[in-house]
């Protein structure tokens, strides 16, 4: 109501549309701007004259020269993988089976699953992270840890239970076609448009998944269209070879989703670096979105993701820090390391590029660009305020800057956690510094 309204003044950035489409000009920074809240939507978003006007009797919150944005939207990332972050020396296959499955053999514990929950909730809040589509473990617990700890923080989530049942993942850590079904079900009738949180249907990648897992997972998004798919895709060379000797008839590693009812709007694909002319097209032809990863991709030596292609194919393209494959829970960091994947291509992604891909980009990559990733009238109030000198290396170079996005992006390329001076999700403070 009226009286609980928040008035939020700084400088405000929203789209009008997407830059890799309509260029820069589709990012829009209102100097002297102001935004509205109202029972955790954005009710109003101009001139601050305009809106301190017309909402006299709102709580004003100046943060000057700070730059308001939509909270970042973390598109693909494995919360129970916070404890083993930054593990040295491997490559994907040694990687998993060396760090990665026994961390998530701890989750069996619901009591360390709601630990981790918590642990990696808080950690992303200071980075400015409102949302995130998180894998969690095979273990039901770890879903209902995840959720539950999202809940009350009113954040808006996508989560489903990871799914292995092939002898190519350790035993302890494998579910069966059948239980991969039947657990998955019903996580997704307990949990999904509960709140703001949201199942995804998490078959791990095709891989550590017989055939008849993928068919049962397949039929399950059938009965539930409405929800997304989360897996991965051509993140490695050697990966695709091990998916051509484990599925010999498939036409390409898609195929193997595609062929068990697994490639459909909604899904969600993360990495896609090596991909087939084939495979670019049947995802573009269903809409599904790429992940891209780009911490991760240099940290495990993946490769690097085609930004330029594929956004000038249309792609719909996600931004994520793949927590813990990724070196990093930032997505200022992601930023960075976006640009610098995409450099290495050739190809200097802009200011506006990046935030979009952070913000309105996953959240359009998520099916949620109606609710989240935007300062727009109806839009939920997830926000962020960067404070763009928050480090005197930064400071020094963005007092010269010629205009805004000059002035951004030396925090685009250095910032951290500092930077992030206030988050705020669903219209609640959660973050202030001062
Ligand atoms: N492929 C299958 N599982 C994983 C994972 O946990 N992390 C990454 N980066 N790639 C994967
Ligand atoms: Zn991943």
């Amino acid at each position: 109501s009226a009286n609980t309204d928040s008035l939020l003044t700084g400088q405000v950035l929203h789209f009008d549309g997407n830059p890799f489409e309509q260029g820069q000009q589709a990012a829009k920074v209102e100097r002297r701007g102001a935004v509205l809240i109202r029972d955790g939507k954005i009710l109003d978003s101009g001139a601050t004259e305009r809106l301190v006007a017309e909402y006299p009797t709102a709580q004003r919150v100046d943060y000057g020269d700070h730059l308001i944005l939509p909270g970042f939207v973390d598109a693909h990332v494995h919360y129970p993988q916070t404890g083993i972050i930054a593990s040295w020396g491997k490559r994907l296959i040694d990687w998993l089976n060396s760090y990665t499955f026994p961390e998530e053999m701890r989750f069996a514990d619901r009591s360390y699953a709601d630990e981790i929950a918590e642990r990696y909730l808080d950690l992303t809040l200071s980075h400015g992270t409102t949302t995130m589509a998180s894998y969690c473990t095979i273990h039901p617990e770890s879903v209902d840890a995840f959720f539950t700890a999202a809940q009350q923080r009113g954040q808006r989530v996508i989560a489903g239970k990871t799914c292995m049942d092939r002898d190519t993942a350790p035993a302890g850590l494998r579910d069966t076609a059948q239980s991969a079904y039947d657990d998955s079900k019903a996580l997704l009738d307990r949990w999904h448009g509960v709140d703001r949180l949201s199942y995804a249907i998490t078959p791990r990648f095709s891989p550590t998944s017989t055939p008849e897992q993928l068919r049962a997972l397949g039929a399950l998004w059938g009965e539930h269209p409405e929800v997304l798919m989360q897996t991965h895709l051509s993140e490695q060379v050697d990966e695709i070879e091990w998916v051509k000797s484990l599925y010999p008839g498939a036409r390409d590693y898609l195929d193997t989703y595609e062929a068990y009812g697994l490639l459909r709007p909604g899904g969600l694909f993360g990495h896609a670096i090596h991909l087939e002319p084939r495979e670019r097209d049947r995802l573009r032809e269903v809409e599904a979105a790429l992940i891209h990863c780009p911490t991760s991709n240099t940290f495990i030596g993946s490769g690097l993701f085609d930004m330029d292609g594929l956004s000038r194919a249309g792609h719909r393209i996600g931004l994520a820090t793949d927590t813990g494959g990724g070196s990093s829970f930032s997505m200022l960091r992601t930023m960075a390391s976006a640009y610098e994947v995409a450099q290495l291509r050739h190809r200097p992604l802009h200011a506006a590029e990046l935030l979009y891909l952070a913000t309105a980009g996953s959240a359009h990559a998520l099916r949620m660009g109606d609710k989240i990733g935007n300062i727009t009238p109806g839009m939920e109030a997830d926000l962020v305020v960067l404070d763009l000198a928050s480090t005197p290396d930064i400071a020094q170079r963005a007092s010269q800057a010629d205009d805004i996005w000059e002035a951004v992006f030396p925090t685009l390329m250095m910032g951290d956690d500092r930077a992030i001076h206030s988050v705020w999700i669903n219209g609640s403070c959660r973050k202030a510094v001062d």
